[in-house]
Order: C-alpha cells, then structure tokens, then sequence
C-alpha cells in the first residue's frame, strides 16, 4: 500500500497501477480458442460515461429497480449496518444508490473503490463538496488482483457492492471476491450487495441490447479503448454488439462479433477473425435468492436479508460475516 496523498479533504491511494500488465492479458485472451477480452478495460473515462447512460435507457430496469429498494429501505439498512460504521465501496460511488446510502448511514469513513482512477477522483471529490463532514479515502484497486484497503483500526465496517457487478465475475471468481470482502470487513462486518434475479431471457436480452444502441456502444467502445494503446489497431467498424441469454449457465453473455474474415495486428502479433467468430467481453449470471445465499455462504458469510421488488426483478441482500 502506498502512501496515502491528502488533496481537497480526499485522501489518495493508490493500489495495483491499473495498466500494467495490460497487453499480456489481451496476447492471452485474444490466443484462445473462444476469443475473451476482460470487461475491466470497458472502463475508461468514456465507457464509464456510457454506462451511466446505460443505467438511465427504458430497457435497463437493474438500476432504477435498486434505487427504488434502496430509497424504500435505506433507513432498516442504516439500522442493520450501525452508525458511524467504516463504508467500503466496491465500484463506481457517482451514482445516486451511495448518497441515498451515506445520507441515512451517516458513515464515519467512507472508501470508495473503483479501477478507474479518473472516474473515482471525479466522484469523490463531487461528494467531498456535498458531504463535508465525510472522510472520504478513495483507492484504486483492480478486483481481478488481490488488493487491500488502509486499515483504519476498530470499528464497524461494511462493505456496499450495487448494480450486480458480482454477476460480471465468474461464479468461483465471485466467491473469491466475497471471501476477500468478508476478510476485509472482518467479524461483525457486513456487506450489502444488489444481485439481479433470474428472469424470462426476453426481459433480460432486452436489457443489453437497447433500441438506443447505448449498449452496443459501450461494447464496442473497448476497442476504442484498447486503440489508445500503441500498436494496437482494432477496425471498430468490423465488429458489431450481440448479447444473448445463456439459460444453461443463467448469465448474460455480451459479445462483438466480427463482420468478415478480418486480421487484426496487435504488436507483434496477428489474430485471424473469421466472418462471424466473436470476441467475448463480459457476462452477467442472475441468481435466484436461494442460489446467492449459497454463495454467499461458501464465502463466509450468512444472511441476514433480503429486498425484492414487486416485480421480482432485483434483489439486495445484507450478509454478516459469520464466526
Ligand atoms: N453489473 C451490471 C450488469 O451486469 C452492470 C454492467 C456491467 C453492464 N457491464 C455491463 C450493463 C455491460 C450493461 C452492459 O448488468
């Protein structure tokens, strides 16, 4: 863990440098048979942007759906997490769902977490204005790696994960990352965490694959991304958006597909695209309540409750570590 760097009342740290060994892992995942490209690189300054405007589209229901249990609920949550609590955040913190949250927690440290570092002063310093009497510590973490926060002694902590962002990780990969929570929270600690409910496959291909087209950008947009770097030069022209349900293994799977048969040179190297063959770049499993406590469980902790809407579309659950 680095230093800590004090600007406008928001401590600084910075964790795993985000780009590293960023090649490596496009060689790697490139080199399979089934083409992959980690959705961690959607996030730069503009696919951080698309999203937000992803969250706002008629079809994506996921985040009006969890604000709406949140503003119902953020008081019975505040109650379960306790006052002047540590409030760790897993994700982006621009959004509305962490102020509803720290207005009625009223935190005594609040440490939002996100592997876009231009995206996590923004908001932190948004919030730093509206909350002056929050001690914010925003760090820079890459989920994918082992990471760690400051410590900041005794206390309460509670970790906060909304938007089904757990969906976006491979299920053991998923109760990796809720063990390393619960490790993070310690004994007492606690986690809130929204997860998107399983559902019929029209309401959820509906939901990334918008008449808009705002999804379709936001996939694509990793190509752009990835031609910010040297000696890489994707035709973002030659590849198009397709999101489909994967009822066998309850996620989402989000692909670019290649146009035409197509040679893309990266540095040294050169990968042959068939007409049709897809790169694929995220996925989002749907767990039924029942399902997620299992993992959930797996990973240490028990639960303590959960909200659904009416609808039954999306669920958020408070977990404790238990002992
Ligand atoms: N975790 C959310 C979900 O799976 C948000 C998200 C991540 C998303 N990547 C996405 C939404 C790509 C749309 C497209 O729904």
């Amino acid at each position: 863990m680095n230093q800590a760097v004090k600007k406008n009342n928001i401590y600084f740290h910075q964790h795993s440098p985000a780009s590293a060994d960023m090649m490596k892992e496009i060689h790697q995942g490139l080199s399979k048979k089934q083409k992959s490209i980690s959705p961690k690189y959607f996030y730069n300054e503009k696919g951080s942007q698309l999203f937000d405007s992803i969250t706002q589209l008629p079809e994506y229901y996921p985040t009006r759906t969890e604000v709406g249990l949140l503003k119902a609920h953020a008081s019975e949550f505040a109650e379960l997490m306790g006052k002047d609590s540590i409030l760790l955040e897993l994700g982006s913190g621009s959004s509305i769902k962490i102020r509803l949250l720290l207005e009625a927690l009223k935190p005594k440290i609040y440490v939002p977490m996100d592997i876009s570092e231009e995206h996590l002063i923004r908001s932190a310093e948004r919030l730093a204005k509206d909350y002056p009497w929050l001690e914010i510590h925003a760090t820079c973490v890459d989920y994918s790696k082992p990471w760690q926060v400051p410590d900041f002694g005794p206390g309460r902590y509670n970790a906060f994960f909304p938007g089904s962002s757990i969906g976006n990780f491979e299920p053991a990969d998923a109760q990796k990352l809720l063990t390393q929570i619960a490790k993070l929270v310690g004994k007492q600690g606690g986690l809130l965490i929204g997860v998107d409910l399983k559902k019929d496959s029209n309401t959820l291909e509906s939901a990334y694959n918008d008449k808009q087209g705002v999804t379709a950008e936001f996939n694509l947009n990793l190509l752009h991304h990835l031609n910010e770097q040297r000696d890489v030069d994707f035709d973002t022209s030659q590849f198009e958006h397709k999101a489909l349900y994967n009822l066998d293994k309850g996620r989402i799977e989000m692909h670019l597909v290649s146009k035409e048969n197509q040679e893309v040179q990266i540095e040294d190297k050169t990968y042959h695209f068939d007409v049709g063959e897809t790169i694929h770049t995220e996925n989002s499993y749907k767990y039924s309540p029942d399902e997620f406590h299992a993992l959930a469980h797996k990973a240490g902790f028990s639960p303590e409750k959960v909200w659904i809407d009416e609808k039954n579309l999306f669920s958020i659950h408070y977990l404790k570590v238990f002992e």
